[in-house]
Protein backbone atom coordinates (compact mmCIF):
# COMPACT_ATOMS: atom_id res chain seq x y z
CA UNK A 1 0.00 0.00 0.00
CA UNK A 2 3.07 2.30 0.39
CA UNK A 3 2.78 3.21 -3.25
CA UNK A 4 -0.50 5.27 -2.35
CA UNK A 5 -0.39 9.13 -2.86
CA UNK A 6 -0.41 10.66 0.29
CA UNK A 7 -2.98 14.63 0.33
CA UNK A 8 -2.14 16.16 2.95
CA UNK A 9 -5.42 17.51 4.41
CA UNK A 10 -5.11 20.83 6.70
CA UNK A 11 -8.27 21.55 9.05
CA UNK A 12 -8.52 17.40 9.11
CA UNK A 13 -10.65 17.49 12.34
CA UNK A 14 -12.79 20.71 10.97
CA UNK A 15 -15.56 20.69 8.58
CA UNK A 16 -13.76 20.66 5.20
CA UNK A 17 -10.98 18.99 6.00
CA UNK A 18 -12.42 16.02 7.71
CA UNK A 19 -15.29 15.90 4.60
CA UNK A 20 -11.68 15.21 2.29
CA UNK A 21 -10.19 12.82 4.59
CA UNK A 22 -13.52 11.01 5.34
CA UNK A 23 -14.17 10.90 1.55
CA UNK A 24 -10.25 9.28 0.90
CA UNK A 25 -10.73 6.83 3.69
CA UNK A 26 -14.28 5.65 2.15
CA UNK A 27 -12.20 4.70 -1.07
CA UNK A 28 -9.91 2.58 0.50
CA UNK A 29 -9.27 0.73 -3.11
CA UNK A 30 -8.11 4.17 -4.67
CA UNK A 31 -4.81 5.62 -5.53
CA UNK A 32 -4.83 8.31 -2.02
CA UNK A 33 -4.39 8.18 1.33
CA UNK A 34 -4.84 10.47 3.95
CA UNK A 35 -3.06 11.99 5.73
CA UNK A 36 -4.76 14.55 8.64
CA UNK A 37 -3.23 17.68 10.17
CA UNK A 38 -4.53 18.80 13.23
CA UNK A 39 -2.61 20.55 16.10
CA UNK A 40 -3.27 17.76 18.95
CA UNK A 41 -2.93 14.63 17.39
CA UNK A 42 -4.11 13.45 20.98
CA UNK A 43 -7.62 15.17 20.65
CA UNK A 44 -10.68 12.63 20.40
CA UNK A 45 -10.88 14.01 16.88
CA UNK A 46 -7.55 13.17 15.13
CA UNK A 47 -7.42 10.26 17.64
CA UNK A 48 -10.96 9.21 15.83
CA UNK A 49 -9.12 9.84 12.15
CA UNK A 50 -6.03 8.01 12.91
CA UNK A 51 -8.54 4.77 14.41
CA UNK A 52 -10.41 5.42 10.88
CA UNK A 53 -7.25 4.86 8.91
CA UNK A 54 -5.99 8.19 8.43
CA UNK A 55 -2.22 9.08 9.21
CA UNK A 56 -2.27 11.73 11.63
CA UNK A 57 0.30 14.33 11.93
CA UNK A 58 1.18 18.07 13.81
CA UNK A 59 1.26 21.42 12.44
CA UNK A 60 0.10 24.54 13.07
CA UNK A 61 -0.84 27.23 10.34
CA UNK A 62 0.96 29.62 11.95
CA UNK A 63 4.15 28.19 11.94
CA UNK A 64 5.73 27.48 8.30
CA UNK A 65 8.31 24.99 9.53
CA UNK A 66 5.49 22.68 10.72
CA UNK A 67 3.94 23.11 7.56
CA UNK A 68 6.86 22.12 5.62
CA UNK A 69 7.18 18.83 7.72
CA UNK A 70 3.59 18.13 7.38
CA UNK A 71 3.49 18.45 3.73
CA UNK A 72 6.54 16.75 3.12
CA UNK A 73 6.64 13.71 0.39
CA UNK A 74 2.65 14.33 -0.32
CA UNK A 75 1.51 14.11 -3.69
CA UNK A 76 -1.61 16.86 -2.48
CA UNK A 77 -2.05 19.69 -0.41
CA UNK A 78 -5.66 20.32 0.93
CA UNK A 79 -5.24 24.14 2.20
CA UNK A 80 -7.72 25.95 4.04
CA UNK A 81 -7.81 28.91 6.71
CA UNK A 82 -10.16 29.16 9.69
CA UNK A 83 -11.28 32.85 9.93
CA UNK A 84 -13.62 32.47 12.94
CA UNK A 85 -11.46 30.93 15.37
CA UNK A 86 -10.13 34.41 15.00
CA UNK A 87 -12.17 36.63 12.88
CA UNK A 88 -8.82 38.46 11.46
CA UNK A 89 -8.87 38.75 7.74
CA UNK A 90 -4.40 39.38 8.28
CA UNK A 91 -4.08 36.47 10.21
CA UNK A 92 -6.05 35.01 7.31
CA UNK A 93 -3.45 35.95 4.58
CA UNK A 94 -0.63 35.06 7.14
CA UNK A 95 -1.74 31.76 7.45
CA UNK A 96 -2.58 31.11 3.51
CA UNK A 97 0.89 32.66 3.14
CA UNK A 98 2.19 29.95 4.92
CA UNK A 99 0.82 27.23 3.42
CA UNK A 100 1.41 28.32 0.35
CA UNK A 101 5.14 28.76 0.86
CA UNK A 102 4.52 24.73 2.60
CA UNK A 103 3.53 24.06 -0.66
CA UNK A 104 6.46 25.23 -2.62
CA UNK A 105 9.46 24.14 -0.51
CA UNK A 106 7.81 20.59 0.10
CA UNK A 107 7.10 20.55 -3.81
CA UNK A 108 3.85 18.56 -3.64
CA UNK A 109 2.04 18.17 -7.11
CA UNK A 110 -1.03 19.75 -6.01
CA UNK A 111 -2.40 21.83 -4.04
CA UNK A 112 -6.27 22.53 -3.91
CA UNK A 113 -6.79 26.26 -1.80
CA UNK A 114 -10.06 26.69 -0.44
CA UNK A 115 -10.91 30.08 -0.94
CA UNK A 116 -13.92 32.51 -1.85
CA UNK A 117 -13.91 36.13 -3.85
CA UNK A 118 -12.56 39.36 -2.96
CA UNK A 119 -15.90 41.06 -3.16
CA UNK A 120 -14.29 44.23 -3.65
CA UNK A 121 -13.95 43.79 -7.14
CA UNK A 122 -17.66 44.26 -7.11
CA UNK A 123 -17.70 46.75 -4.36
CA UNK A 124 -14.41 48.96 -3.99
CA UNK A 125 -14.17 50.05 -0.54
CA UNK A 126 -15.72 54.04 -1.56
CA UNK A 127 -18.70 52.02 -2.01
CA UNK A 128 -20.64 52.98 0.78
CA UNK A 129 -23.69 50.93 0.37
CA UNK A 130 -22.01 48.52 3.46
CA UNK A 131 -19.30 49.74 5.77
CA UNK A 132 -15.99 49.04 5.28
CA UNK A 133 -14.56 46.58 8.13
CA UNK A 134 -10.96 46.18 9.74
CA UNK A 135 -10.10 49.20 7.50
CA UNK A 136 -9.76 47.80 3.93
CA UNK A 137 -11.94 44.88 3.66
CA UNK A 138 -16.34 44.45 2.55
CA UNK A 139 -16.20 40.95 3.53
CA UNK A 140 -12.59 40.46 5.27
CA UNK A 141 -13.74 36.68 5.24
CA UNK A 142 -13.88 36.78 1.33
CA UNK A 143 -11.53 39.48 0.64
CA UNK A 144 -8.66 37.96 2.60
CA UNK A 145 -9.02 34.61 0.56
CA UNK A 146 -9.35 36.02 -2.48
CA UNK A 147 -6.60 38.40 -1.96
CA UNK A 148 -4.44 35.14 -0.76
CA UNK A 149 -5.12 33.50 -4.23
CA UNK A 150 -2.53 35.36 -5.40
CA UNK A 151 0.29 33.52 -2.19
CA UNK A 152 -0.60 30.34 -4.37
CA UNK A 153 -0.81 31.54 -8.07
CA UNK A 154 2.40 33.84 -7.74
CA UNK A 155 4.80 30.72 -6.35
CA UNK A 156 3.59 29.27 -9.75
CA UNK A 157 2.18 26.34 -7.96
CA UNK A 158 0.05 23.46 -9.66
CA UNK A 159 -2.96 25.23 -7.68
CA UNK A 160 -6.85 24.62 -8.03
CA UNK A 161 -8.54 27.23 -6.61
CA UNK A 162 -11.69 26.19 -5.09
CA UNK A 163 -14.56 28.71 -4.56
CA UNK A 164 -16.59 26.72 -1.89
CA UNK A 165 -20.34 27.95 -0.44
CA UNK A 166 -22.59 28.47 2.34
CA UNK A 167 -22.83 25.33 4.65
CA UNK A 168 -25.73 24.10 5.16
CA UNK A 169 -24.29 22.02 8.48
CA UNK A 170 -24.31 26.21 9.55
CA UNK A 171 -28.01 25.70 10.74
CA UNK A 172 -26.15 22.83 12.91
CA UNK A 173 -23.43 24.60 14.16
CA UNK A 174 -23.56 28.22 13.73
CA UNK A 175 -27.31 29.14 14.91
CA UNK A 176 -28.84 30.14 11.27
CA UNK A 177 -30.94 27.69 11.85
CA UNK A 178 -34.31 27.96 12.38
CA UNK A 179 -35.55 30.23 15.65
CA UNK A 180 -38.87 30.58 17.18
CA UNK A 181 -39.67 34.67 16.68
CA UNK A 182 -42.13 36.73 19.25
CA UNK A 183 -44.84 35.31 17.35
CA UNK A 184 -44.34 31.98 18.18
CA UNK A 185 -43.29 30.93 14.90
CA UNK A 186 -40.08 29.56 13.42
CA UNK A 187 -38.05 31.52 11.24
CA UNK A 188 -34.92 31.94 9.25
CA UNK A 189 -33.18 35.58 9.14
CA UNK A 190 -31.11 37.02 6.93
CA UNK A 191 -30.56 39.79 4.55
CA UNK A 192 -31.13 38.23 1.05
CA UNK A 193 -34.88 39.57 -0.36
CA UNK A 194 -36.11 37.11 -2.82
CA UNK A 195 -32.15 36.51 -3.98
CA UNK A 196 -30.92 33.01 -4.79
CA UNK A 197 -27.79 31.85 -1.98
CA UNK A 198 -25.67 29.33 -3.16
CA UNK A 199 -25.14 26.81 -0.74
CA UNK A 200 -23.76 22.97 -0.16
CA UNK A 201 -23.79 20.54 2.62
CA UNK A 202 -19.91 20.64 3.59
CA UNK A 203 -19.55 16.64 3.37
CA UNK A 204 -19.84 17.68 -0.52
CA UNK A 205 -16.72 20.47 -0.42
CA UNK A 206 -14.63 17.46 0.68
CA UNK A 207 -16.05 14.74 -1.66
CA UNK A 208 -15.88 17.43 -4.56
CA UNK A 209 -12.06 18.36 -4.09
CA UNK A 210 -11.40 14.32 -3.89
CA UNK A 211 -12.70 14.45 -6.96
CA UNK A 212 -10.74 17.19 -8.07
CA UNK A 213 -7.48 15.52 -6.72
CA UNK A 214 -8.75 12.01 -8.71
CA UNK A 215 -8.76 13.75 -12.40
CA UNK A 216 -4.94 14.30 -12.21
CA UNK A 217 -4.03 17.94 -13.35
CA UNK A 218 -7.51 18.49 -15.20
CA UNK A 219 -7.74 21.11 -12.48
CA UNK A 220 -4.46 22.27 -11.98
CA UNK A 221 -4.41 26.21 -12.97
CA UNK A 222 -8.32 26.62 -12.63
CA UNK A 223 -10.66 28.30 -10.32
CA UNK A 224 -13.78 26.64 -9.36
CA UNK A 225 -16.36 27.48 -7.61
CA UNK A 226 -19.30 25.04 -6.08
CA UNK A 227 -22.33 24.66 -4.89
CA UNK A 228 -25.38 22.28 -4.23
CA UNK A 229 -28.13 24.23 -4.81
CA UNK A 230 -29.32 27.96 -5.48
CA UNK A 231 -31.98 28.54 -3.33
CA UNK A 232 -33.87 31.60 -1.90
CA UNK A 233 -35.04 32.15 1.78
CA UNK A 234 -38.31 31.47 0.69
CA UNK A 235 -37.63 28.05 -1.24
CA UNK A 236 -35.55 27.16 1.90
CA UNK A 237 -38.29 27.92 4.31
CA UNK A 238 -40.80 25.66 2.52
CA UNK A 239 -38.31 23.43 1.83
CA UNK A 240 -37.30 22.90 5.96
CA UNK A 241 -41.36 23.11 6.55
CA UNK A 242 -41.95 19.87 4.60
CA UNK A 243 -39.00 18.16 6.24
CA UNK A 244 -39.36 19.72 9.54
CA UNK A 245 -43.41 19.00 9.98
CA UNK A 246 -43.98 22.72 11.38
CA UNK A 247 -43.90 25.80 9.55
CA UNK A 248 -40.70 27.75 9.04
CA UNK A 249 -40.92 31.36 7.63
CA UNK A 250 -38.12 33.37 5.87
CA UNK A 251 -37.69 37.07 7.92
CA UNK A 252 -35.92 39.27 5.24
CA UNK A 253 -33.99 41.86 7.11
CA UNK A 254 -32.04 44.52 5.89
CA UNK A 255 -28.29 44.21 5.95
CA UNK A 256 -27.73 46.67 8.61
CA UNK A 257 -30.10 45.06 11.14
CA UNK A 258 -28.29 41.95 10.30
CA UNK A 259 -24.98 43.11 10.86
CA UNK A 260 -26.44 44.84 14.21
CA UNK A 261 -27.83 41.62 15.98
CA UNK A 262 -24.46 41.64 18.36
CA UNK A 263 -22.89 37.67 17.53
CA UNK A 264 -18.81 38.02 16.94
CA UNK A 265 -18.72 38.50 12.89
CA UNK A 266 -22.84 40.03 12.66
CA UNK A 267 -21.09 43.10 10.44
CA UNK A 268 -19.29 40.88 8.09
CA UNK A 269 -21.79 38.38 7.46
CA UNK A 270 -24.15 41.08 7.28
CA UNK A 271 -22.07 42.25 4.47
CA UNK A 272 -21.53 38.92 2.90
CA UNK A 273 -25.42 38.70 2.25
CA UNK A 274 -25.71 42.09 0.88
CA UNK A 275 -22.92 41.05 -1.23
CA UNK A 276 -24.43 37.98 -2.42
CA UNK A 277 -28.09 39.69 -2.98
CA UNK A 278 -26.66 42.77 -4.76
CA UNK A 279 -24.52 41.02 -7.13
CA UNK A 280 -26.52 37.61 -6.99
CA UNK A 281 -26.03 37.10 -10.80
CA UNK A 282 -22.53 37.34 -10.52
CA UNK A 283 -21.71 35.34 -7.74
CA UNK A 284 -24.06 32.37 -8.66
CA UNK A 285 -22.17 32.61 -12.51
CA UNK A 286 -18.59 31.69 -10.14
CA UNK A 287 -20.50 28.34 -9.27
CA UNK A 288 -21.04 25.44 -11.01
CA UNK A 289 -23.11 22.65 -9.93
CA UNK A 290 -22.97 20.38 -12.93
CA UNK A 291 -19.53 20.82 -12.39
CA UNK A 292 -19.71 19.92 -8.80
CA UNK A 293 -22.02 16.85 -9.78
CA UNK A 294 -19.20 15.84 -12.02
CA UNK A 295 -16.69 15.69 -9.36
CA UNK A 296 -19.12 13.96 -6.74
CA UNK A 297 -21.81 12.41 -8.14
CA UNK A 298 -23.54 11.88 -4.36
CA UNK A 299 -23.69 16.16 -4.38
CA UNK A 300 -26.91 16.55 -2.13
CA UNK A 301 -29.64 19.39 -2.83
CA UNK A 302 -31.32 21.03 0.20
CA UNK A 303 -34.44 18.69 0.40
CA UNK A 304 -31.82 15.84 -0.02
CA UNK A 305 -29.59 17.25 2.78
CA UNK A 306 -32.58 17.75 5.40
CA UNK A 307 -34.00 14.45 4.54
CA UNK A 308 -30.63 13.33 6.22
CA UNK A 309 -29.80 16.15 8.85
CA UNK A 310 -33.09 17.29 9.98
CA UNK A 311 -33.33 16.33 13.72
CA UNK A 312 -29.41 17.35 13.62
CA UNK A 313 -30.87 21.07 13.85
CA UNK A 314 -31.57 22.59 16.97
CA UNK A 315 -34.56 23.54 17.40
CA UNK A 316 -35.49 25.70 20.25
N1 LIG B 1 -19.41 28.11 7.31
C1 LIG B 1 -19.59 28.30 6.01
O1 LIG B 1 -20.71 28.35 5.49
C2 LIG B 1 -18.39 28.45 5.12
C3 LIG B 1 -18.59 28.43 3.73
C4 LIG B 1 -17.49 28.59 2.91
C5 LIG B 1 -16.24 28.76 3.45
N2 LIG B 1 -16.07 28.78 4.81
C6 LIG B 1 -14.73 28.99 5.36
O2 LIG B 1 -14.27 27.76 5.86
C7 LIG B 1 -13.20 28.05 6.74
C8 LIG B 1 -13.22 27.11 7.92
O3 LIG B 1 -13.21 25.80 7.48
P1 LIG B 1 -13.99 24.69 8.28
O4 LIG B 1 -15.44 25.07 8.35
O5 LIG B 1 -13.60 23.41 7.70
O6 LIG B 1 -13.39 24.91 9.73
P2 LIG B 1 -13.71 24.17 11.09
O7 LIG B 1 -14.72 23.09 10.95
O8 LIG B 1 -13.96 25.24 12.10
O9 LIG B 1 -12.32 23.44 11.36
C9 LIG B 1 -11.39 24.01 12.04
C10 LIG B 1 -10.25 22.99 12.18
O10 LIG B 1 -9.09 23.69 11.87
C11 LIG B 1 -8.07 23.35 12.71
N3 LIG B 1 -7.31 24.53 13.09
C12 LIG B 1 -7.75 25.65 13.70
N4 LIG B 1 -6.74 26.49 13.91
C13 LIG B 1 -5.63 25.88 13.41
C14 LIG B 1 -4.27 26.23 13.33
N5 LIG B 1 -3.81 27.38 13.87
N6 LIG B 1 -3.41 25.39 12.73
C15 LIG B 1 -3.83 24.22 12.23
N7 LIG B 1 -5.11 23.82 12.28
C16 LIG B 1 -5.99 24.65 12.88
C17 LIG B 1 -8.70 22.72 13.93
O11 LIG B 1 -8.07 21.48 14.07
P3 LIG B 1 -7.32 21.03 15.41
O12 LIG B 1 -8.08 21.61 16.57
O13 LIG B 1 -7.41 19.54 15.33
O14 LIG B 1 -5.96 21.56 15.28
C18 LIG B 1 -10.19 22.54 13.57
O15 LIG B 1 -10.67 21.24 13.68
C19 LIG B 1 -13.36 29.51 7.20
O16 LIG B 1 -12.27 30.27 6.77
C20 LIG B 1 -14.65 29.94 6.52
O17 LIG B 1 -14.62 31.29 6.10
C21 LIG B 1 -17.12 28.60 5.64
Amino acid sequence: MSDKKVIAVVGATGAQGGSLVRAILDNKNAEFKARAITRDVNSEKARALANAGAEVVEADVNDLQSLVKAFEGAYGAFCVTFFWEHFSAEKEKLHAKNMAEAAKQSGVQHVIWSSLEDTRRWIPLSDDRMPTLQDKYKVPHFDAKGEANAFFTDRHLPVTILNTSFYWENMIYFGTGPKKGENGKLAITFPMGDKRLPSISCEDIGKCAYGIFKRGSEYIGKTIGIAGEFISGAQMAAALTKALGQEVVYNDVPPEVYRSFGFPGADDMGNMFQFKRDFEKEYIAGRDISLARKLNPDLQDFGTWLAKNKDRIPLE
